[in-house]
Protein backbone atom coordinates (compact mmCIF):
# COMPACT_ATOMS: atom_id res chain seq x y z
CA UNK A 1 0.00 0.00 0.00
CA UNK A 2 1.32 3.43 -0.77
CA UNK A 3 1.50 6.33 1.64
CA UNK A 4 -0.80 9.06 0.73
CA UNK A 5 -0.09 12.39 1.13
CA UNK A 6 -2.45 15.15 0.64
CA UNK A 7 -1.81 19.04 0.11
CA UNK A 8 -4.63 21.36 0.98
CA UNK A 9 -5.60 24.95 0.37
CA UNK A 10 -8.47 27.14 -0.47
CA UNK A 11 -9.14 27.36 -4.43
CA UNK A 12 -6.62 24.13 -5.17
CA UNK A 13 -5.35 26.62 -7.74
CA UNK A 14 -2.74 28.65 -6.48
CA UNK A 15 -0.63 26.71 -3.58
CA UNK A 16 -1.56 23.50 -3.23
CA UNK A 17 -1.42 22.13 -6.79
CA UNK A 18 2.36 23.49 -6.60
CA UNK A 19 2.58 21.72 -2.85
CA UNK A 20 1.63 18.26 -4.81
CA UNK A 21 4.26 18.46 -7.53
CA UNK A 22 6.74 19.37 -5.63
CA UNK A 23 6.66 16.71 -3.18
CA UNK A 24 5.50 14.18 -5.59
CA UNK A 25 8.71 14.78 -7.20
CA UNK A 26 10.68 14.39 -4.38
CA UNK A 27 8.99 10.99 -3.46
CA UNK A 28 9.29 7.37 -5.19
CA UNK A 29 5.86 7.71 -7.23
CA UNK A 30 5.51 3.22 -6.60
CA UNK A 31 5.84 4.12 -2.88
CA UNK A 32 3.92 7.31 -2.69
CA UNK A 33 0.59 8.83 -3.80
CA UNK A 34 0.74 13.10 -3.45
CA UNK A 35 -2.80 14.81 -4.14
CA UNK A 36 -4.22 18.04 -3.54
CA UNK A 37 -7.67 19.73 -2.48
CA UNK A 38 -9.36 22.78 -1.63
CA UNK A 39 -11.58 23.97 1.10
CA UNK A 40 -13.71 25.66 -1.47
CA UNK A 41 -15.34 23.97 -4.56
CA UNK A 42 -15.36 27.69 -6.45
CA UNK A 43 -12.77 26.29 -8.90
CA UNK A 44 -13.89 22.69 -9.58
CA UNK A 45 -12.61 21.04 -12.18
CA UNK A 46 -10.36 23.86 -13.54
CA UNK A 47 -6.53 24.01 -14.35
CA UNK A 48 -4.21 25.94 -11.93
CA UNK A 49 -3.99 29.22 -11.92
CA UNK A 50 -1.55 29.90 -15.08
CA UNK A 51 0.91 31.48 -12.62
CA UNK A 52 1.21 28.58 -10.66
CA UNK A 53 1.69 26.07 -13.99
CA UNK A 54 4.65 28.88 -14.76
CA UNK A 55 6.65 28.69 -11.67
CA UNK A 56 6.25 25.56 -11.48
CA UNK A 57 7.74 24.73 -15.41
CA UNK A 58 10.41 27.21 -14.43
CA UNK A 59 11.89 24.63 -11.98
CA UNK A 60 10.97 21.82 -14.26
CA UNK A 61 7.50 20.39 -13.16
CA UNK A 62 4.55 19.81 -15.18
CA UNK A 63 1.41 20.31 -12.84
CA UNK A 64 -1.08 21.20 -16.02
CA UNK A 65 -2.47 17.79 -15.92
CA UNK A 66 -4.01 18.44 -11.87
CA UNK A 67 -7.64 19.54 -11.66
CA UNK A 68 -9.40 21.36 -8.94
CA UNK A 69 -11.14 19.18 -6.49
CA UNK A 70 -13.28 20.15 -3.23
CA UNK A 71 -11.83 18.60 0.16
CA UNK A 72 -13.90 16.09 1.41
CA UNK A 73 -15.04 14.20 4.70
CA UNK A 74 -14.11 10.70 3.21
CA UNK A 75 -10.40 12.49 2.67
CA UNK A 76 -9.67 11.66 6.50
CA UNK A 77 -9.99 7.35 5.08
CA UNK A 78 -8.27 7.94 2.01
CA UNK A 79 -4.69 10.13 3.18
CA UNK A 80 -1.83 9.35 6.04
CA UNK A 81 -0.83 12.76 6.07
CA UNK A 82 -2.94 16.17 5.21
CA UNK A 83 -0.86 19.53 5.09
CA UNK A 84 -2.71 22.95 5.44
CA UNK A 85 -1.27 25.86 3.73
CA UNK A 86 -2.59 28.43 6.26
CA UNK A 87 -4.58 28.54 9.65
CA UNK A 88 -8.29 29.10 7.61
CA UNK A 89 -7.49 26.19 5.50
CA UNK A 90 -6.39 23.99 8.84
CA UNK A 91 -9.36 25.16 11.20
CA UNK A 92 -11.55 24.38 8.00
CA UNK A 93 -10.25 20.69 7.38
CA UNK A 94 -10.90 19.93 10.97
CA UNK A 95 -14.53 21.22 11.05
CA UNK A 96 -14.84 18.01 8.93
CA UNK A 97 -13.01 15.31 11.44
CA UNK A 98 -14.84 13.14 13.38
CA UNK A 99 -12.24 10.82 15.36
CA UNK A 100 -8.75 11.93 16.89
CA UNK A 101 -7.29 10.27 14.21
CA UNK A 102 -8.85 12.33 11.76
CA UNK A 103 -7.21 15.72 13.43
CA UNK A 104 -3.53 13.67 13.74
CA UNK A 105 -3.40 13.65 10.16
CA UNK A 106 -3.44 17.15 9.68
CA UNK A 107 -0.64 19.78 10.08
CA UNK A 108 0.45 23.16 8.68
CA UNK A 109 2.95 22.78 5.88
CA UNK A 110 5.47 24.91 7.02
CA UNK A 111 6.08 23.34 10.17
CA UNK A 112 8.23 21.26 8.63
CA UNK A 113 10.79 24.16 8.23
CA UNK A 114 9.74 25.83 11.60
CA UNK A 115 8.01 23.22 13.85
CA UNK A 116 5.42 24.56 15.94
CA UNK A 117 5.64 28.10 14.28
CA UNK A 118 2.47 27.38 12.59
CA UNK A 119 3.22 30.20 9.85
CA UNK A 120 1.59 30.22 6.86
CA UNK A 121 1.93 30.42 3.14
CA UNK A 122 0.45 33.10 1.73
CA UNK A 123 -2.29 33.42 -0.01
CA UNK A 124 -0.74 34.81 -3.77
CA UNK A 125 -3.74 35.04 -5.61
CA UNK A 126 -4.23 38.62 -5.62
CA UNK A 127 -1.10 39.24 -6.09
CA UNK A 128 2.05 39.66 -8.46
CA UNK A 129 3.89 36.80 -10.27
CA UNK A 130 6.88 37.48 -6.95
CA UNK A 131 4.11 36.32 -4.10
CA UNK A 132 4.22 32.80 -6.60
CA UNK A 133 8.05 32.42 -6.61
CA UNK A 134 8.14 33.12 -2.87
CA UNK A 135 5.13 30.35 -2.16
CA UNK A 136 7.20 27.60 -4.75
CA UNK A 137 10.71 28.68 -2.51
CA UNK A 138 8.80 27.95 0.79
CA UNK A 139 7.11 24.58 -0.36
CA UNK A 140 10.28 23.48 -1.88
CA UNK A 141 11.81 23.70 1.62
CA UNK A 142 9.00 22.06 3.59
CA UNK A 143 8.50 19.53 0.86
CA UNK A 144 12.30 18.50 0.88
CA UNK A 145 12.55 18.27 4.65
CA UNK A 146 9.08 16.04 4.61
CA UNK A 147 10.02 13.73 1.92
CA UNK A 148 13.60 13.21 3.72
CA UNK A 149 11.96 12.42 7.05
CA UNK A 150 8.93 10.45 5.73
CA UNK A 151 9.32 6.63 6.67
P1 LIG B 1 -5.29 28.94 -3.44
O1 LIG B 1 -5.56 30.44 -3.92
O2 LIG B 1 -6.12 28.72 -2.21
O3 LIG B 1 -3.83 28.92 -3.17
O4 LIG B 1 -5.70 28.04 -4.60
C1 LIG B 1 -6.84 30.94 -4.15
C2 LIG B 1 -7.46 30.73 -5.35
C3 LIG B 1 -8.71 31.26 -5.59
C4 LIG B 1 -9.34 32.01 -4.63
C5 LIG B 1 -8.72 32.23 -3.43
C6 LIG B 1 -7.47 31.69 -3.18
N1 LIG B 1 -10.61 32.59 -4.90
O5 LIG B 1 -11.11 33.32 -4.04
O6 LIG B 1 -11.20 32.35 -5.96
Amino acid sequence: MKTKILMVCLGNICRSPLAEGILASKLDPTKYFVDSAGTAGYHTGELPDRRSIAIARQYGLDISHQRSRKFVRNDFQTFDYIFAMDQSNYTNILRLAETQEDRDKVQMILNQISPNSNAEVPDPYYGGDQGFENVYQMLDEACSVFAKKIP
